[in-house]
């Protein structure tokens, strides 16, 4: 069976990815930072490597008897005060370097759904020089372009929670976010696809309207949305731009850009966004008693 190397199995979808690879017999190598956050998360995996990703030394013969890589590392809510040029690009770059020293198979890498496009922001700019980078390697490549992930959508939720859900728009651009189970079963299909590229979102296109509308059902309390007009976002981003350093206002920037467009990807998958408020909402009421315990 083919060995995979995953960097960012401590993260969401890295932590899905791993457990699918165990579960369809791979030999998984885990290259992580933190063996505490790997136990803590209880994730399973074949064989650790313990490094910095940001630091090409650390992670020297990592790739040695790998067939496939790969990475999910990038910063989504990461406070180590470092920009998407050092980890999205960087350390990706670092781990590439490695990938090619021992000549690896195949080098699947998680960018963002539409990311060539708006190259524009910090985010998709570190990442989609990191894919140039990738294309250019020589080896064999897949890079998947997912929209949103569901823990993204827990925004929604905690929104609805505190009684009110406030959307960029007018809230009828549409979106397909998709569960990190969901992403990581086509991740590791992504292993014997010859697709080169591939853009995937969950099984179910939906309004910003609707996704709020769908955690106040979760909560069971009545729905009340306020549209914020365009106006305003683009006043955000201007004084944002203006007073906050670029490692904060990478992930405002990312946020208040695909939050006022459509962002609609091939569907896939069979989690939906009603189980997963659900969810939320029935480990809200699991801590809530374990506190009156
Ligand atoms: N969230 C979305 O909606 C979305 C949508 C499309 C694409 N993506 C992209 O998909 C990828 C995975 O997302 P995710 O939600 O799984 O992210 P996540 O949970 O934050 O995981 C990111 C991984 O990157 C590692 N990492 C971050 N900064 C690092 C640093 N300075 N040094 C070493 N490792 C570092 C993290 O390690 P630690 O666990 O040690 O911090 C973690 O393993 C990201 O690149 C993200 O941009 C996300």
């Amino acid at each position: 069976m083919k060995k995979v190397l995953i960097a960012g199995a401590t993260g969401y979808l890295g932590g899905y990815i791993t457990k699918e690879l165990m579960n369809n017999s791979y030999t998984v190598k885990a290259l992580v930072r933190s063996l505490e956050k790997l136990e803590e998360k209880n994730i399973e995996v074949s064989e650790i490597f313990q490094g910095e990703i940001t630091k090409s030394d650390s992670i020297k013969d990592c790739c040695k008897d790998i067939d496939i890589v790969i990475s999910t590392v990038g910063i989504t809510r990461q406070k180590d005060g470092l920009t998407y040029m050092d980890v999205d690009y960087q350390a990706n770059m670092n781990l590439l370097e490695e990938a090619k020293k021992n000549a690896v198979k195949k080098f699947i890498y998680v960018s963002v759904l539409n990311g060539e496009n708006l190259k524009n922001l910090k985010i998709c700019e570190a990442k989609e020089l990191f894919v140039e980078q990738l294309k250019k390697s020589g080896l064999d490549y897949c890079i998947v372009r997912p929209n949103g992930f569901f823990s993204d959508m827990t925004e929604f939720y905690e929104m609805a929670k505190k009684g009110r859900v406030y959307l960029l728009g007018d809230g009828k651009y549409q979106t397909n976010p998709i569960h990190g189970e969901d992403l990581a079963k086509l991740c590791v299909e992504a292993i014997n696809d010859s697709k080169q590229e591939i853009e995937v979102g969950g099984p179910e296109i939906l309004t910003h309207d609707e996704i709020a509308i769908k955690a106040f059902e979760a909560l069971k309390i009545e729905a009340k949305i306020t549209h914020i007009p365009n106006w305003m976002r683009i006043s955000i981003l201007k004084i944002a731009r203006l007073f906050l350093k670029d490692k904060t206002y990478g992930p405002i920037e990312f946020f208040l850009t695909v939050m006022a467009m459509n962002m609609v990807a091939p569907e896939y998958g069979k989690h939906t966004l009603k189980e997963y408020f659900t969810k939320l909402k029935m480990s809200d009421k699991l801590n809530e008693n374990d506190s009156i315990k």
